[in-house]
Protein backbone atom coordinates (compact mmCIF):
# COMPACT_ATOMS: atom_id res chain seq x y z
CA UNK A 1 0.00 0.00 0.00
CA UNK A 2 1.66 3.38 -1.11
CA UNK A 3 1.60 6.20 1.35
CA UNK A 4 -2.29 7.45 2.25
CA UNK A 5 -3.00 10.95 0.29
CA UNK A 6 -3.67 12.84 3.81
CA UNK A 7 -5.13 15.83 1.93
CA UNK A 8 -8.22 13.40 0.81
CA UNK A 9 -8.76 11.30 4.08
CA UNK A 10 -8.71 14.84 5.89
CA UNK A 11 -11.57 16.47 3.57
CA UNK A 12 -13.11 13.14 3.81
CA UNK A 13 -13.29 13.57 7.74
CA UNK A 14 -14.03 16.66 7.61
CA UNK A 15 -17.10 15.68 5.43
CA UNK A 16 -18.03 13.03 7.98
CA UNK A 17 -17.97 15.83 10.37
CA UNK A 18 -20.77 17.56 8.97
CA UNK A 19 -22.72 14.23 10.01
CA UNK A 20 -22.17 14.89 13.87
CA UNK A 21 -24.78 14.53 16.27
CA UNK A 22 -23.51 17.07 18.98
CA UNK A 23 -26.68 18.79 20.56
CA UNK A 24 -25.12 19.13 23.56
CA UNK A 25 -21.69 20.35 23.48
CA UNK A 26 -21.67 21.61 20.08
CA UNK A 27 -18.21 20.46 19.35
CA UNK A 28 -18.22 18.38 15.88
CA UNK A 29 -15.97 15.78 15.48
CA UNK A 30 -15.03 13.88 12.29
CA UNK A 31 -13.10 10.52 11.14
CA UNK A 32 -12.33 8.09 8.59
CA UNK A 33 -10.40 5.37 8.95
CA UNK A 34 -8.30 3.91 5.79
CA UNK A 35 -8.28 -0.30 5.61
CA UNK A 36 -5.20 -1.63 3.77
CA UNK A 37 -7.78 -2.92 1.53
CA UNK A 38 -7.78 0.76 0.49
CA UNK A 39 -11.83 1.59 2.07
CA UNK A 40 -12.65 4.08 4.10
CA UNK A 41 -14.85 4.22 7.07
CA UNK A 42 -16.56 7.56 8.54
CA UNK A 43 -17.68 8.41 12.03
CA UNK A 44 -18.58 11.25 13.70
CA UNK A 45 -19.47 12.04 17.54
CA UNK A 46 -23.23 10.64 18.48
CA UNK A 47 -23.99 12.44 21.66
CA UNK A 48 -26.59 11.39 24.22
CA UNK A 49 -28.79 13.11 26.87
CA UNK A 50 -27.43 10.68 28.54
CA UNK A 51 -23.68 12.28 28.60
CA UNK A 52 -21.58 9.13 29.24
CA UNK A 53 -23.59 7.18 26.20
CA UNK A 54 -21.97 9.54 23.59
CA UNK A 55 -19.55 8.26 21.24
CA UNK A 56 -16.55 10.15 19.84
CA UNK A 57 -16.28 10.27 16.17
CA UNK A 58 -12.23 8.59 16.12
CA UNK A 59 -13.86 5.32 18.07
CA UNK A 60 -16.61 4.86 15.63
CA UNK A 61 -14.82 5.17 12.35
CA UNK A 62 -12.67 2.68 14.13
CA UNK A 63 -15.99 0.36 14.98
CA UNK A 64 -17.25 0.75 12.01
CA UNK A 65 -14.35 -0.63 9.84
CA UNK A 66 -14.47 -3.47 12.34
CA UNK A 67 -17.80 -4.34 11.69
CA UNK A 68 -17.11 -4.29 8.39
CA UNK A 69 -14.92 -6.95 8.88
CA UNK A 70 -11.90 -4.78 8.33
CA UNK A 71 -8.67 -5.13 10.73
CA UNK A 72 -6.00 -4.39 9.41
CA UNK A 73 -6.23 0.09 9.76
CA UNK A 74 -3.28 1.99 7.98
CA UNK A 75 -4.45 5.57 8.62
CA UNK A 76 -7.04 7.29 10.82
CA UNK A 77 -7.81 11.31 10.08
CA UNK A 78 -9.51 13.09 12.67
CA UNK A 79 -10.68 16.39 12.54
CA UNK A 80 -12.85 19.32 14.43
CA UNK A 81 -12.92 23.40 14.32
CA UNK A 82 -9.95 23.78 17.17
CA UNK A 83 -7.60 26.43 17.30
CA UNK A 84 -4.83 23.39 16.55
CA UNK A 85 -4.72 19.96 15.25
CA UNK A 86 -7.30 18.58 17.35
CA UNK A 87 -6.65 16.49 20.74
CA UNK A 88 -8.54 13.05 20.76
CA UNK A 89 -9.80 12.12 24.04
CA UNK A 90 -8.10 9.59 26.58
CA UNK A 91 -10.55 6.86 25.30
CA UNK A 92 -10.49 7.23 21.64
CA UNK A 93 -6.76 7.09 22.25
CA UNK A 94 -6.73 3.42 23.98
CA UNK A 95 -9.08 2.29 21.21
CA UNK A 96 -6.66 3.58 18.83
CA UNK A 97 -3.63 1.94 20.55
CA UNK A 98 -5.35 -1.19 20.00
CA UNK A 99 -7.28 -1.28 16.97
CA UNK A 100 -5.09 0.64 14.82
CA UNK A 101 -1.60 0.36 16.26
CA UNK A 102 0.25 0.58 13.03
CA UNK A 103 -2.09 3.64 11.97
CA UNK A 104 -0.79 6.83 10.66
CA UNK A 105 -2.49 9.32 12.73
CA UNK A 106 -3.49 12.65 10.75
CA UNK A 107 -5.01 15.02 13.59
CA UNK A 108 -6.47 18.18 11.88
CA UNK A 109 -8.58 21.28 12.11
CA UNK A 110 -10.61 22.99 9.48
CA UNK A 111 -7.83 25.78 8.91
CA UNK A 112 -5.55 23.47 7.20
CA UNK A 113 -3.45 22.91 10.35
CA UNK A 114 -2.13 18.83 10.31
CA UNK A 115 -0.06 17.04 13.12
CA UNK A 116 1.04 13.68 11.62
CA UNK A 117 1.15 10.74 14.45
CA UNK A 118 1.05 7.26 16.24
CA UNK A 119 -1.03 5.37 18.43
CA UNK A 120 2.27 4.95 20.51
CA UNK A 121 3.10 8.45 20.54
CA UNK A 122 -0.67 9.66 21.35
CA UNK A 123 -0.51 6.79 24.30
CA UNK A 124 3.17 5.67 25.85
CA UNK A 125 2.87 2.39 27.31
CA UNK A 126 -1.03 2.35 26.68
CA UNK A 127 -2.90 -0.96 28.11
CA UNK A 128 -2.90 -4.14 25.87
CA UNK A 129 -4.07 -8.02 26.06
CA UNK A 130 -0.56 -8.66 26.73
CA UNK A 131 -0.49 -6.50 29.92
CA UNK A 132 -3.74 -9.05 31.23
CA UNK A 133 -1.76 -11.90 30.82
CA UNK A 134 0.65 -10.90 33.54
CA UNK A 135 -1.46 -10.83 36.19
CA UNK A 136 0.49 -12.85 38.70
CA UNK A 137 -2.57 -14.06 41.37
CA UNK A 138 -6.26 -14.24 40.71
CA UNK A 139 -9.12 -13.81 43.40
CA UNK A 140 -10.90 -16.73 43.61
CA UNK A 141 -14.20 -17.11 41.94
CA UNK A 142 -17.19 -17.27 43.93
N1 LIG B 1 -15.04 14.06 20.79
C1 LIG B 1 -14.73 13.25 19.72
O1 LIG B 1 -15.59 12.93 18.91
N2 LIG B 1 -13.44 12.81 19.59
C2 LIG B 1 -12.44 13.13 20.47
O2 LIG B 1 -11.37 12.55 20.39
C3 LIG B 1 -12.66 14.19 21.46
C4 LIG B 1 -14.08 14.44 21.80
C5 LIG B 1 -16.42 14.51 20.95
C6 LIG B 1 -17.16 13.84 22.06
C7 LIG B 1 -18.23 14.86 22.38
O3 LIG B 1 -19.35 14.62 21.52
C8 LIG B 1 -17.59 16.18 22.01
O4 LIG B 1 -16.46 15.89 21.21
C9 LIG B 1 -17.17 17.02 23.20
O5 LIG B 1 -16.40 16.28 24.06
Amino acid sequence: MTTPDYASLVAAATQARLRAYAPYSHFAVGAVALSSSGLLFPGCNIENAAYPATTCADRIALFNAYAAGERDIVALAIVADTLGPVSPCGTCRQVIFELAPHAVVILANLRGQQRITTPLELLPDGFSSSRLQEAQSSLPLS
